[in-house]
């Protein structure tokens, strides 16, 4: 009897193409499987004999192609970049009209906008999914943030919606217990579609940025802890597991305090104090904050998240400039420990609010520049399971932008208003205290930059303007004429007249 036809295809059996499709197998489609390395996709199907939808493998990209059903859907996880295009190119010419093919890698937008342009000349339809959480994500649901064209979505929809993270739908927690071959039942998926072409690798690229952020900023209120208060990592991870169950409560903090009471197998002390301190990035950050400064958005937060890490990896440097640059001479607390202790996480929190701030403006700036309209509240809400930015945190996001659609700027919200409100006064005692000791908290800093930059009506820029007209004639705007009118002083004049543009 012929071999029935496959629900979808996935190309590429690394750790996220097999979690991926024992993931979509788990919810009772039949997958086809393929990979460069034959032997690989062997293995896989082998060691994976009876899930639910079941698996087929196919060592050529003919045979694979042939087993889907039409329109066929085709899941490519390779290699982000060249190798991404290698496979189109190999799977385009047995494709039909209509066809779709869907990138679940980590590409750039501006090649997943590409992609999706040069394919649709085929009639091919083409998706870039953002995937979010990483090897469990993929097992278990991850977020899922598609892009492309809206008809080639609604076709792969029940599929990414039903292998998609779950929260509960009342307090947007996410479900958990699932197990190969039984997945969470109910609940809301993580997964919405984002916009045209490469609006869904584009806020996948911004949730990497915010997690970024979010994971400096955690690893900054550990330093305070230790650096200022003298706590050791067992006490640092009973201070995070205690923020966990507030405002702060997410995926990260719950990870941070985890790792914090993990011992090391070799010395018996704590494994945390025997990793190298020295941190690695795949990129994501990067296209982030390089993005920003091309479009001319301040995310500070998130591009002094990279540059904390490019700090870290000058690791030999640091050592020989610390015997010889000097700081503060170290001194103990005498304050208030517990008093500092909920300053610190004041400063966690409202750091926060500004990175996310900046995330979400990014996102704004993009739509006008690439022409998505993208849903705020929406985004926000299938960040809340899944993936590794997911927390409590992101339900107040979501109500934020139910309020106001279009709100300029999260702080503007009256409840972020009001949180930053009540925390800023520790925020800024924390940052003080840092830079008294020495202690380094380029996030938390750079942060305040934003949120008191962001609230002044004035900047000493009008006196940056009067240099760049002094050496460069670039003309300045008045505070006393309307927008738009330009002016010049004719700088090496002796009388300096002022000229009109
Ligand atoms: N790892 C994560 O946590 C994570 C999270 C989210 C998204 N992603 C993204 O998901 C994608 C897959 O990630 P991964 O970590 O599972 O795998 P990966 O290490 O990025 O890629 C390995 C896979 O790519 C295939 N490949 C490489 N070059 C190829 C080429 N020229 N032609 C055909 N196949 C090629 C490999 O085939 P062979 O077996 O033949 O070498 C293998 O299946 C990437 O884009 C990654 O950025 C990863």
């Amino acid at each position: 009897m012929a071999e029935p036809l496959s629900d979808i295809g996935l190309t590429g059996l690394a750790v996220m193409g097999q979690n991926l499709a024992l993931n979509i197998a788990d919810h009772g489609f039949r997958v086809s499987v393929h990979n460069r390395t034959t032997a690989t996709m062997e293995k896989f199907v082998a060691e994976n004999p009876s899930t639910p939808g079941g698996l087929a493998g196919y060592a050529g990209l003919k045979d694979f192609v042939a087993s889907l059903k039409r329109p066929r859907k085709i899941i490519i996880m390779v290699k982000a970049g060249a190798p991404t295009d290698a496979v189109i190119d190999q799977l385009v010419p047995l494709l039909e009209p209509g066809d779709i093919i869907i990138d679940g890698g980590n590409s750039n937008w501006n090649d997943t906008i590409r992609r999706e342009r040069d394919l649709k000349a085929k009639g091919i339809r083409f998706i870039g999914s953002g995937v979010s959480g990483g090897e469990e994500g993929a097992r278990f649901g991850p977020s899922l943030m598609p892009g492309g064209e809206y008809e080639a979505y609604k076709e792969i929809e029940p599929i990414w919606t039903a292998i998609a993270a779950k929260v509960d739908a009342a307090t947007g927690k996410p479900l958990t217990g699932a197990k190969p071959g039984q997945p969470v039942q109910g609940g809301v998926p993580c997964c919405t579609y984002i916009g045209p072409n490469g609006a869904g690798h584009y806020v996948k690229m911004c949730h990497n940025g915010i997690e970024y952020g979010d994971m400096q900023l955690i690893c900054e209120a550990y330093w305070i802890l230790t650096h200022v208060l003298g706590m050791t990592a067992p006490q640092c991870s009973e201070v995070f597991a205690e923020w966990n169950r507030g405002v702060l409560d997410s995926f990260l903090i719950e990870i941070t305090a985890d790792i914090l009471q993990q011992k090391d197998p070799y010395t018996g002390g704590y494994l945390v104090d025997c990793i190298l301190d020295t941190a690695g990035q795949k990129g994501t950050g990067k296209w982030t904050s390089v993005n920003a400064l091309d479009m001319g958005v301040p995310a500070n937060t998130i591009a002094e998240s990279v540059f904390a890490r490019f700090m870290s990896a000058i690791k030999e440097e640091r050592v020989a400039a610390s015997k010889v640059l000097q700081g503060p001479a170290a001194a103990k607390f005498d304050g208030d420990r517990k008093q500092f202790l909920e300053a610190i996480h004041d400063a966690l929190y409202s750091s926060k609010i500004c990175s996310y701030a900046q995330g979400f403006q990014l996102m704004r700036e993009a739509q006008k520049e690439y022409n998505w309209t993208l849903k705020f509240g929406e985004i926000a809400m299938i960040w809340r399971g899944g993936c590794i930015i997911r927390a409590r945190f992101l339900q107040k996001i979501k109500e934020a932008f139910d309020r106001d659609a279009n709100l300029p700027n999260l702080l503007l919200d009256p409840y972020f208003k009001s949180e930053i409100d009540r925390c800023q006064t520790n925020w800024r005692r924390v940052v003080a205290e840092a830079a008294l000791r020495g202690v380094p908290v380029p996030a938390f800093s750079s942060a305040l930059a934003y949120y008191d930059g962001y609230r002044s009506e004035r900047l000493p820029a009008n006196l940056l303007q009067g240099q760049r007209d002094f050496f460069g004639a670039h003309t300045f705007e008045r505070t006393d004429r309307p927008r738009g009118k330009f002016f010049h002083i004719d700088w090496p004049e002796p009388s300096r007249p002022i000229i009109e543009v």
